[in-house]
Formats: structure tokens, C-alpha cells, sequence
């Protein structure tokens, strides 16, 4: 009899967690809170805003010198495809079911709320710590900077605190605080705090600035690549996995898959669209592709520039341009760029995290008071600056290393998720209009679901623990708060 009573109560929790919260295409409709005011350019440019970034502008250096070699072309085209493949089942989503929630929404309308419940958590890994992610390098290359006016800052306020011994623990650095990677964050919720056209306003002209600075690097490199710097394309293992050769290569895709997050942010601006069915699926497949292309062609020509072996430093495109007196001229400019563009990844990731957070508290998963926003200034202040403060403390304690793979493996567990979802709701809701549809969807779905997954299993065990420990982290505050509050059960 209890034997019974256990197994009917495992199977209705097991149903509670499953519970599905019902698509409704007009849930989006008159729901303004917030302005409507971004047209296909603005998305598009968010995209880019909180794609192009560390990514390109330190790790491909990194990855070239440690996994892949030159082959880094290799591995930024396998997550380019990762990503494609991802984006492609974003956009039917975002298209018919146009809101801020992103991949949670997207889950909790397929998989269920505890399945929706661990993708919203490792959104907040795309959105708030790879702005944390992103200040940290934006720290090193302002104070490289200072470093070149002569303007030196003391060690112990520009380190993290904790850095990764040989054994990939976390022990004390030394120092005691990142002071800039926090102050910038804090800089940037306060932007995002005053409004969102005003947000989008400043990060169209940063990714303009952005895109020029690796055109021109690219434009003016090329004359000077050694096709020498190509050979070997893969260099031999060296007996370890992900250290050259082909484990090297798929490696050196899963750790600069971090490069394209980000991609999928117009899918979090939906409410504030003025057109979400149109222009969303233009948005996120616009911003994947122009900086695939800006990335392969940025990469060719780094390692062109110099031996690969040389690039695992903390500014690989300034040590580039560095080895040729006559580029000596794009030095400054170059370093100026990359500030700002990695100024405009953290302001738009944080501009993503709070309308996650108001859709899930919307939801009842969260407080209510997540879910306001500002009178005057129609944005989800309050949610704006829990991230900020949560980005900020992050972005004062912890390494880079620790924080980009992190951020790569939760979101290549989101997008897996994503493309699964599409195929489970072409099966229990094929009657609702989809103005954007994943072509040849059983294939592309699948792939999608194996590559990213694929990815995360050449990901250090280290990354494997830290992911544990932020998913316990996670499920506890559902099983202490979302679990009870939720609207959709209650
Ligand atoms: N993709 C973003 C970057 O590379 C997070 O900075």
C-alpha cells in the first residue's frame, strides 16, 4: 500500500514538473510594459552588440596557441554551424511565439516547467555571466592601455581574487578585487536602467565601430600573411586530448563556441519589436551570420600574422599587428575598438537577462517584483539592476577561463534543448501558424541537438563540475521558490 502511494506520488511530481505551459500566439499581444520600438537593423544589431567580442578579439588567439593551430578556422566554422543550426530553430520559435522569455519560454511550451525552469537558469549564464565574462577581458585591455599612456594601476585592484591551479581548482590569486570588469558592468545597467532606446541608440554606434575595426584589420593584414604561419593546418597531438590534431580542433570548437553566444538576444527584445514575426528570425540569423563571416576572416588573418604558437596572451590581435612595424599605425585604434566593442557585449547581455527574468517571474517562477518596470522610463528596472549587481560581483571575483567555458557548455545545453523543442512541437501543435519554419526540420533538428550536445562532451571535466554545482544551485532556489509559486500549477 505505501509501495502505492510512493510510486503515485513519484508519478504525479513527475507530472508536475512536466506541466507544459500552453502556446498562445496572441500572449504577446498589447502586452506593452515597454516600448516598441525596434525595427530589423536595431535586432540585428543587438545581435551583433552581444555577439562580436572576447570571442574573437583574445580567446580565437588562445585557442589557436593551445587546441586547435591555424585549424582555429576549423573550429570557429564547426560552432558556426553548431550555432546556424540553433539559430534556424530559434527563429521559428521567435516568430510565432514572440516573447522576452527566449529558450525558457520556448521549453516551457514543450519540454516542461523543470526542464524550462534549468534552460532559464543557463540563460542567465549567456546573458549575465558572459557580461561578467566580458568585463574581465575588457578590464585587461583597458589597463593594457593605461599600461601603453604610462598610467600603471595597482595589481591587487585589476585581478580577480581567484584564479585555476594546475589541477583546475580555484585558489586565491592574491589580489583582491577586479575593480574596472565591476565598474564597467555597473556602467552599463546604469545606461540599460534609463532606457532601451537610448541602449540601442549606444550600441548601434559601438558594433559599427566594431565591424570596422576588424575589416580594417582584415583588409590591412592580409598583405602581410605568411603562408608559412599555415602549415601545419592541424598540428599533430601531443598525446593529450584537445591539444592538436583533431580532439585539438573539436576542442577548440566547443571553447569558441563562445564567440557566437549571444547571437539569439533579438529573441529576448520581442515585446519591444515593432514587427516580432518579421524581423526577429532576421534579427538572429542576420547577427550569426555576419560575424561567422567577420570571424573566419579575422582568424585567417591572426594566424597568418604570426607563428599560432605565439597567441595565447591576453591581447592576440594587438601582438599581431605589433609584429609588423608597418601596421604599427593600427595599434591604438585596434585596442580603442576592441574596448568598445566588448563595452557594447556587456551592455547588450544585460540588456537580455532582465526580460528573461520577467518572463519567468511573470511566470510566478520567480518574485513578483522582477517581473515591474519603470513608469517613466518603461524598463524592467527592477530585474536591470539584480542582474547588474549579480554581473558586477561575479565580474570582480572570478577568472576568465572559468567564466567562458562555463558560459559555452549552458548554452550549448540551451540550444540542444531549443532544437529538440522544435521537433516536439511540430508534433503536439502542428495547427499554429509558424511565419518562419526550420527547413527539412526531422534533419536539421536533430543535428542541431547532436552538435551542440556533441560539443559539450570535448569540454574540460572541470567545466563538467562547475556546471553541476551552478545547476544544484539552480534547481534548489526552483525547489525552495519557482516550485511553489508557479502560476501555471497553481
Ligand atoms: N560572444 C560574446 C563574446 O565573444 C559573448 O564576447
Amino acid at each position: 500500500m505505501n509501495n502505492k502511494g510512493a510510486g503515485e506520488g513519484g508519478r504525479s511530481l513527475l507530472k508536475q514538473l512536466c506541466a507544459v505551459r500552453p502556446v498562445d500566439p496572441q500572449e504577446s499581444a498589447g502586452a506593452s510594459r515597454l516600448k516598441q520600438v525596434l525595427g530589423p537593423w536595431a535586432l540585428t544589431s543587438i545581435g551583433l552588440g552581444a555577439t562580436i567580442g572576447t570571442g574573437i578579439f583574445v580567446l580565437t588567439g588562445q585557442v589557436a596557441a593551445t587546441q586547435s593551430g591555424p585549424a582555429i578556422t576549423l573550429s570557429l566554422l564547426i560552432a558556426a554551424f553548431g550555432s546556424m543550426l540553433a539559430a534556424l530553430c530559434y527563429s521559428e520559435f521567435a516568430a510565432f511565439l514572440p516573447v522576452p522569455g527566449s529558450a525558457y519560454r520556448y521549453t516551457y511550451a514543450t519540454l516542461g516547467e523543470a526542464l524550462a525552469w534549468f534552460i532559464g537558469w543557463n540563460l542567465l549564464l549567456e546573458y549575465a555571466i558572459s557580461a561578467s565574462t566580458v568585463a574581465v577581458s575588457w578590464s585587461a585591455y583597458v589597463v593594457n592601455l593605461l599600461g601603453d599612456a604610462h598610467i600603471h594601476l595597482p595589481a591587487a585592484l585589476v585581478n580577480a581574487p581567484l584564479r585555476l591551479d594546475a589541477h583546475e581548482h580555484l585558489v586565491r590569486s592574491g589580489a583582491l578585487i577586479n575593480l574596472p570588469a565591476a565598474l564597467i558592468v555597473l556602467a552599463m545597467t546604469w545606461v540599460l536602467y534609463v532606457g532601451v532606446s537610448e541602449s540601442a541608440r549606444a550600441n548601434t554606434l559601438m558594433v559599427t565601430l566594431k565591424v570596422a575595426i576588424i575589416v580594417i584589420v582584415v583588409i590591412a593584414g592580409l598583405k602581410y600573411v605568411d603562408p608559412a604561419n599555415f602549415h601545419p593546418y592541424i598540428p599533430p597531438n601531443t598525446g593529450h586530448f584537445g591539444h592538436f590534431g583533431i580532439s585539438g580542433v573539436l576542442q577548440g570548437a566547443g571553447i569558441i563556441f563562445f564567440s557566437y553566444v549571444g547571437f539569439d538576444t533579438a529573441s529576448t527584445m520581442a515585446l519591444e519589436a515593432r514587427n516580432p514575426q518579421r524581423d526577429l528570425p532576421l534579427g538572429i540569423l542576420g547577427a550569426l551570420a555576419i560575424s561567422a563571416v567577420l570571424y573566419i576572416a579575422m582568424s585567417s588573418v591572426l594566424v597568418g600574422l604570426v607563428p599560432f604558437h605565439e597567441l595565447n596572451v591576453a591581447a592576440p590581435v594587438a601582438v599581431a599587428i605589433d609584429r609588423h612595424p608597418q601596421l604599427a599605425w593600427l595599434s591604438w585604434p585596434v585596442k580603442v575598438g576592441v574596448i568598445v566593442g566588448m563595452t557594447s557585449v556587456i551592455l547588450t547581455s544585460l540588456l537580455g537577462q532582465p526580460r528573461i527574468l520577467l518572463s519567468m517571474a511573470d511566470d510566478g517562477l520567480l518574485p513578483d517584483s522582477m517581473a515591474r518596470c519603470h513608469p517613466r522610463f518603461k524598463t524592467p528596472h527592477v530585474s536591470t539592476i539584480i542582474t547588474g549587481l549579480g554581473a558586477a560581483l561575479i565580474a570582480a571575483i572570478f577568472p576568465l577561463e572559468v567564466l567562458a567555458d562555463l558560459v559555452s557548455i549552458g548554452i550549448l545545453l540551451a540550444f540542444g534543448v531549443v532544437c529538440l523543442g522544435v521537433l516536439v512541437l511540430r508534433r503536439t501543435r502542428p495547427d499554429v501558424h509558424r511565419p518562419f519554419r526550420v527547413p527539412w526540420a526531422p534533419v536539421t533538428c536533430t543535428l542541431g541537438f547532436v552538435v551542440c550536445c556533441g560539443l559539450t562532451l570535448t569540454l574540460s571535466n572541470g567545466t563538467w563540475v562547475r556546471l553541476l554545482v551552478w545547476t544544484i544551485i539552480g534547481m534548489s532556489i526552483y525547489g525552495i521558490y519557482g516550485f511553489r509559486h508557479s502560476r501555471l500549477r497553481r
